[in-house]
């Protein structure tokens, strides 16, 4: 059983050490997902992949079908999602090349489809969205970055705008005002799906650069030279924590 699920983005489109089992095609009835969901063997558990933006990596965030991913996602068997993100950092503390594990957010997103309560599928639910991560799965994140010895920042919140363009300064400074330690494109409406779906969901961060206005100017230049750093971390990282993870969805029953 494969309880696990790891939804990657830019950065990391695919899983290089995931031994793929079975390329799940699962229709949903809110359309096709991004890509297949990948059924292997990593880190000596049986764990799920989706790459966000599809194989080739072609989908912009405005255009993802968030409802079909985290859909199939639970079709397959996911009660714990990892969403790596590569965000842009507000915050001093969060220097391309880091990773954070967010505590809260902030949806500046539009347009998107963000809820399965939508009078045809789904009756109406307000879901408590007070802490919008899991913190259960925080935690296992926090500790495999302790055993894995990643300095990595405990908290932040997360900015999600609408994209794919990045942001204005001004529009930086005013998040920042707003409270925001990073900003992202893919957050939301994900982890509100994954919350209606009783899914335990929590993100992982990765700082690729300094949001506009905040760095040396050259955004693409920044992303280009800690993209990589980042990930290695988020695969070091995910190698202790997966596996706790799974531990635990099994001792709940999964
Ligand atoms: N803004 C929004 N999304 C991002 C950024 C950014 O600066 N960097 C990576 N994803």
């Amino acid at each position: 059983m494969a309880s696990v699920a790891v939804i990657g983005g830019t950065g990391m489109n695919q899983w290089p050490g995931l031994e793929v089992k079975e390329k799940l095609q699962i229709d949903t009835p809110y359309g096709a997902p991004s890509a297949p969901v990948l059924l292997g063997r990593v880190y000596g558990i049986q764990a799920l992949f989706l790459a966000r933006h599809g194989e080739g990596h072609r989908i912009p965030p405005h255009a993802i079908n968030y409802r079909a991913n985290l859909w199939a996602l639970r079709q397959a068997g996911a009660r714990s999602v990892v969403a790596i993100a590569a965000v842009g950092a507000i915050a001093p503390w969060l220097p391309p090349g880091m990773v954070a594990v967010p505590v809260d957010l902030i949806d500046y997103t539009s347009d998107r489809e963000h809820t399965y309560c939508d009078g045809i599928h789904a009756e109406l639910q307000h879901v408590e969205f007070t802490e919008p991560y899991s913190e259960r799965v925080r935690r296992e994140l926090l500790h495999g970055a302790l055993a894995a010895r990643i300095d990595i920042a405990e908290g932040g919140v997360m900015g999600v705008t609408q994209g794919p363009r990045l942001e204005s300064a001004a529009e930086i400074k005013r998040l920042k005002r707003d409270g925001c330690d990073m900003v992202g494109m893919t957050g939301m409406p994900e982890a509100a799906l994954a919350r209606e779906l009783g899914i335990d969901y929590a993100s992982l961060a990765v700082s690729v650069n300094w949001a506009a206005g905040l760095g040396s100017g050259d955004i693409h230049g920044e992303i280009h030279q800690s993209i990589e750093e980042g990930m290695a971390k988020v695969r070091a990282l995910l190698e202790r924590a997966l596996p706790a993870l799974r531990a635990r969805d099994e001792e709940m029953g999964s």
